[in-house]
């Protein structure tokens, strides 16, 4: 601990757990981007508020950084430490602190893993229905930093949606208790709202109250193969029409071959050049019969070649993995993400656009696409070529990020759905928010956080 002010800092908050070995820092200091060398000052682990609010008043007094940090599997670079900041860990603020039966809350400290809620909810006879593949190492805060969506946000909405209040350390150090988990308020600005998708730069978020909701009804899982990607769209709106969705995601052939070559079954004996996994309600036999009449209305379009239904847990479970495996797959190439979305109307044509641009700018790049398709999210992903250098890589991805950002304004899309802005997409967020809106975001950060000490860098430069 040679850094004098890391002795300063013992001093002010004594109790603080702090960690400075090379592999902490390494370990602390990136997210699952992997682009930036992670370089920390330090690793803040605290267990109270106090804790965090004596760490946040230390660290204005003596300008210090801190990258407020949750399970970091971020993909936008938003919980990266590479400039000397004080990571601020609330992996040990990890407790569910209370279940409300009446108003059907649980209330959490900010470090627990997703998984873990959908376990005390769960307890409780109860769900929290947002969802996605890295539960298990992703915690509360971080999805609230990012408005975290995932695989059922078609039926239940992101995490938005969920947050019936939470507790926030401001910039200043001070505790706001933040809509308290009233259902209606109408006293003003919902500061709630504000802190959720603000990725860490205007608060500290330690407890959120959640919304819980009935447990899932029964459902199955269906994958069907495509002949093409036009008609994905219809498929969507055959299914949509006829079932209570629960999930509707796409992914490619090259997405299932990597999924594959990661351990997963085949499903099919062809390979398709693209697949539908979809959750619906299936309680009762109408409910089958309506997935049957969806999928045979697809097939007589011809949209649809070939497709198996779930018969078991197992088998449902083998089948959301090739969904759901695919990040995990893809991730020892280290691929350049988009995470882009437009309104569900928009998505036909922004499709063609896109499909039409991608194929020009990467003709030699093994590009992956999957995605939320019903909520209008659509997945990128470039695979770095083994011959090629990191910044050449990055470079021409950017390049076409340019052009895919002028795709998104002319639809009126985001560039970033569900990952957040972080570092990673900060040069192109004047495609998704105009400038006079970008400056009422810095005046807002300029009050909650005077010093620009909250995760200094990211989202916009201050
Ligand atoms: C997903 O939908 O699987 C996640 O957003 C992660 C990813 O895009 O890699
Ligand atoms: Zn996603």
């Amino acid at each position: 601990m040679s850094d004098p002010r890391l002795t300063d800092l013992l001093q002010a908050v004594p109790t603080l757990r702090l960690k400075t070995d090379a592999a902490d820092l390494e370990h602390y200091g990136r997210d699952w981007t992997r682009r930036w060398t992670p370089a920390p000052l330090a690793i803040a682990l605290p267990g109270t508020v106090e804790e965090v609010q004596a760490v946040v008043r230390w660290a204005r007094q003596h300008e210090v950084a801190i990258v407020p940090s949750g399970g970091r599997t971020g993909l936008s670079g938003g919980a990266v430490a590479a400039n000397g900041e004080l990571v601020l860990s609330l992996e040990r603020m990890n407790r569910v602190l209370d279940f409300d039966a009446v108003d059907r809350t649980l209330t959490v400290q900010a470090g627990i893993p997703l998984q873990a809620v959908h376990n005390a909810a769960r307890e409780h006879g109860l769900q929290y229905p947002v969802d996605f593949a890295s539960r298990g190492s992703c915690s509360i805060g971080g999805n609230i930093a990012a408005n975290a969506g995932g695989i059922r946000v078609i039926r239940y909405g992101n995490t938005r949606e969920w947050i019936a209040g939470m507790k926030v350390v401001t910039g200043i150090g001070e505790l706001l208790d933040l809509n308290r988990g009233l259902l209606k308020n109408s006293s003003g600005y919902d500061l709630r709202h504000l802190m959720i998708a603000s990725e860490g730069t205007l608060g500290v978020v330690v407890e959120a109250t959640l919304r819980l909701t009935d447990p899932p009804r029964p459902s199955n899982v269906m994958l069907l193969a495509l002949p093409s990607f036009e008609v994905l769209m219809e498929v969507f709106a055959a299914f949509r029409e006829r079932l209570q969705l629960e999930a509707f995601e796409f992914f490619t052939d090259r997405a299932l071959h990597h999924v594959l070559a990661h351990g997963a079954q085949p499903p099919f004996s062809e390979v398709h050049p693209y697949y539908v996994v979809t959750e619906y309600e299936s309680g009762d036999e109408a409910q089958e019969a309506a997935a049957m009449a969806a999928f045979q209305a697809c097939m007589e379009h011809g949209w649809v070649s070939d497709g198996v239904i779930s018969q078991s847990e197992v088998q449902a479970a083998q089948l959301w993995r090739l969904r759901e495996d695919i990040t995990e797959s893809l991730a020892r190439y280290k691929p350049y993400k988009n995470d882009v979305s437009v309104r569900i109307s928009a998505m036909p044509a922004f499709l063609q656009e896109t499909q039409a641009l991608l194929g020009e700018a990467y003709p030699h790049f093994d590009v992956v696409w999957f995605g939320h398709i019903g909520d209008g999210n659509l997945h990128i992903n470039v695979l770095q070529p083994l011959e090629m250098g990191d910044e050449a890589f990055i470079a021409q991805c950017e390049q076409v990020t340019t052009l895919l950002a002028g795709s998104l304004q002319r639809h009126a899309g985001s560039i970033s759905a569900e990952h957040g802005i972080g570092l990673v997409k900060k040069g192109y967020l004047e495609s998704t928010r105009s400038r006079a809106e970008i400056e009422v975001m810095r005046g807002i950060k300029r009050v909650l956080d005077p010093q620009g000490i909250l995760n200094p860098g990211k989202l916009f430069d201050a």
